[in-house]
Order: C-alpha cells, then structure tokens, then sequence
C-alpha cells in the first residue's frame, strides 16, 4: 500500500499556536521556584523545544519516555520506558504532550505523576482530538482541535517515519 501526506497545519500556523501558548503558561505562573517541563518521549520533542524558548520563565526540564502506540492503533496498554531522574515533589510541572487521542496515556501519566506530589501539575498539548476520546482528561493548555485524522510531522511519527517534517500533515493510504 502507497502512503502520502496531506499538508494539514503549517509551519506558520503551529509557530503562531505555539508563541500563544508559551503566553499563556507565563501569564500563569506564579511559583517561586523554576517550573518543571516534562517532555514525553518522543512525540513531543519538537514542539518541546520550541515552547520551551517561548516561555521566558526560568524552567528545568525533564524528559518522561511512554510506549502505547503500534502503527496508528493504540495498544490501549500504557507503560513507562524512561523515568524523569528528578524528584518533582513540591514542584510546579506542566506535562507537554504532542496530542491527546484516546487520553489513556495522560490518564496514566496524570495518575503517576499526582502519586510523586508535585505543587501543581498542568497538562499541555499541541492536538486534540475530541473525537477518539475513551478517558476525559483536565487539559489546562490546548493547540489545536482536530478531527479524526493520522497526524505525522513536527516530531509526530508513523513508525518512527515523518517526525522531521516542519508542518503537521495527514497520513493517507491508497493501493
Ligand atoms: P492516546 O493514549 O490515545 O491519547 O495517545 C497518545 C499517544 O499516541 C500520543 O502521544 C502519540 O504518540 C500517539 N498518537 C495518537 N494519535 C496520533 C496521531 O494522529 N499521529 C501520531 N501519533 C499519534
């Protein structure tokens, strides 16, 4: 089977979501101690780096490693594959994920993360897909609400392909 991609949300348009969002976090933060950003693994990579460097609000930052996904079904099972390596309680932190599908994984992290105590914990993803949804979770900073499309580009994969691509676009399938 032949794939392609459709262009779906540009460069321009994810930079532009992307800066509001870096606004919106900084007008929210109010602790006295640097806010921890935790980037899963992988999916979020770019989009970490680039709303990292539009936050201007001191930060460290800490890397969470998950695996739920096989081709473009979820396995539905959640796990861990690579731990924060810090402690985060009493701490402000904010989860960045590249997109809330199904929810199950940022049910899981949710529920993983509220157990090790931090001060505050927010979430924060650049797609949501309302449509797919099997587990409702808070989710305090949203991008973009997408339909029910295969996203792959800006760090998002099909079996590890297309997380290069500077746009987001829709993975389609012909014979
Ligand atoms: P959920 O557990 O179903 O909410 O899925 C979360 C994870 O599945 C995301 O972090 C992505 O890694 C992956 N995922 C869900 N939808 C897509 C998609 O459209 N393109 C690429 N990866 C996706």
């Amino acid at each position: 089977m032949a794939e392609h991609v459709d262009p779906y949300l540009s460069t321009e348009q994810i930079a532009v979501e992307v800066a509001r969002m870096g606004g919106e976090i900084r007008d929210r933060f109010d602790g006295d101690q640097p806010l921890v950003l935790i980037c899963v693994l992988k999916g979020s990579i770019v989009f970490f780096a680039d709303l990292l460097r539009q936050l201007h609000v001191p930060t460290h930052v800490a890397f969470l490693g998950v695996a739920s996904y096989e081709g473009t079904h979820s396995t539905g099972a959640v796990r861990l594959t690579h731990d924060l390596g810090m402690d985060i309680g009493g701490r402000d932190c904010i989860i960045v994920e590249d997109i809330v599908d199904t929810g199950l994984t940022m049910s899981y992290l949710l529920e993983n993360l509220k157990s090790r105590r931090p001060r505050t914990l927010r979430v924060c993803t650049l797609l949501h897909k309302p449509e797919r949804e099997q587990v409702k979770v808070p989710m305090d900073f949203v991008g973009f609400t997408i339909d029910d499309h295969f996203v792959v580009g800006y760090g998002l994969d099909y079996e590890q392909r297309y997380r290069d691509l500077d746009h987001i676009g829709v993975l389609r399938f012909t014979d």
